[in-house]
């Protein structure tokens, strides 16, 4: 049973640090995709080569190229035909996509799957907002999917760690809480945000993103490149409308409601009309209709990366 007193939190926290340090590594092969997608310079050759190397993703990769999904005409043998085929960045999402599922499903007893969901939609909202920001601020939305897709790790951490009583506690069944990172700060004295940012750093991901998962509630709060943790903090809301309209029928005009306040918070607004980053009520409709759209495409690819072999 967990200890998480406030009177013990100091000795928590170590705990919870030293969670992030004994937390497996991450594929090699996926750190070093991660590496090499994120130079400026990265060569076909390079990734093909790495990931020749390891047999079962080549052939998951070939798989997906072939499936009726990409709607490549001719049959693809080569997994250089295959990356050449589907972008590197496309790849490399989709690898990353995969890893976190299986990473998720480490936490047994809950519900991973609505985790992994809930962040691969993330991702998906964080590159709508990229490309309806772009012109106005410099970011890549092909990274801005990535950061999307990995923004909850830290909640991992945790839910390996703590006792299911305590997970209840903190709440995590209800995304609408805007005091959840206060709560677990308080309870086990850090952050899922910054638990995150540990985790990557130790995973080796660029900087930026870690930056970008450690400051996704508080982008106002991050030391440098705000505007990408904000298009995080607003992609991950803008997922959990989605996510009251569609799993919550019941109460979701109640939640919306309150998700949309979250999304207007005076400091987020502040920041985001610095960064010229949209973020009105007009522009939270069309960066959730636009989701919406989206999510109906991706669907069968959703079932190709989390489905069984
Ligand atoms: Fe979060
Ligand atoms: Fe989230």
């Amino acid at each position: 049973m967990a200890n998480v007193g406030n009177g013990d939190k100091k000795i928590t926290i170590g705990r919870f640090v030293q969670k992030v340090h004994s937390f497996p590594a991450l594929p090699t092969v996926v750190s070093r995709i991660m590496q090499i997608t994120a130079s400026s310079d990265a060569s076909l050759a390079e990734l093909q080569k790495l990931i020749e190397a390891d047999s079962s993703l080549a052939v998951e990769i070939l798989r997906w190229a072939n499936s009726p999904l990409f709607g490549f005409r001719r049959e693809v043998i080569t997994l250089q035909h295959a990356i050449t085929l589907m972008g590197m960045r496309e790849v490399k999402n989709l690898v990353l996509a995969k890893t976190m599922f299986q990473t998720f499903q480490t936490a047994g007893e809950f519900d991973s799957f609505a985790l992994w969901r809930h962040s691969y939609y993330a991702g998906m909202a964080a590159r709508i907002i990229a490309k309806l920001s772009q012109g106005n601020v410099d970011v890549d939305a092909n990274e801005c999917f990535t950061a999307g897709l990995i923004h909850d790790i830290g909640k991992l951490v945790i839910y390996l760690e703590l006792d299911e009583e305590s997970i209840k506690k903190l709440e995590y069944n209800r995304p609408l809480n805007p005091n959840i990172i206060e709560e677990e700060e308080s309870m086990i004295g850090i952050g899922h945000d910054h638990l995150g940012m540990q985790l990557l750093k130790k995973w080796t991901f660029p900087p930026k993103l870690q930056t970008a998962v450690g400051f996704h509630h508080h982008p106002e709060n991050a030391p440098e490149e705000k505007h990408f943790s904000l298009i995080i903090h607003i992609a991950d809301l803008i997922s959990h409308l989605y996510e009251a309209e569609t799993l919550q029928i019941e109460q979701a005009a109640a939640n919306k409601t309150k998700l949309e306040k979250m999304l207007l918070r005076p400091a987020a607004c502040e920041l985001a009309k610095k960064q010229g980053i949209p973020l009105n009520t007009t522009m939270i409709e069309i960066f959730l209709g636009n989701l919406r759209m989206e999510i109906q495409q991706e669907t069968d690819i959703i079932t190709l990366l989390t489905g069984s072999q």
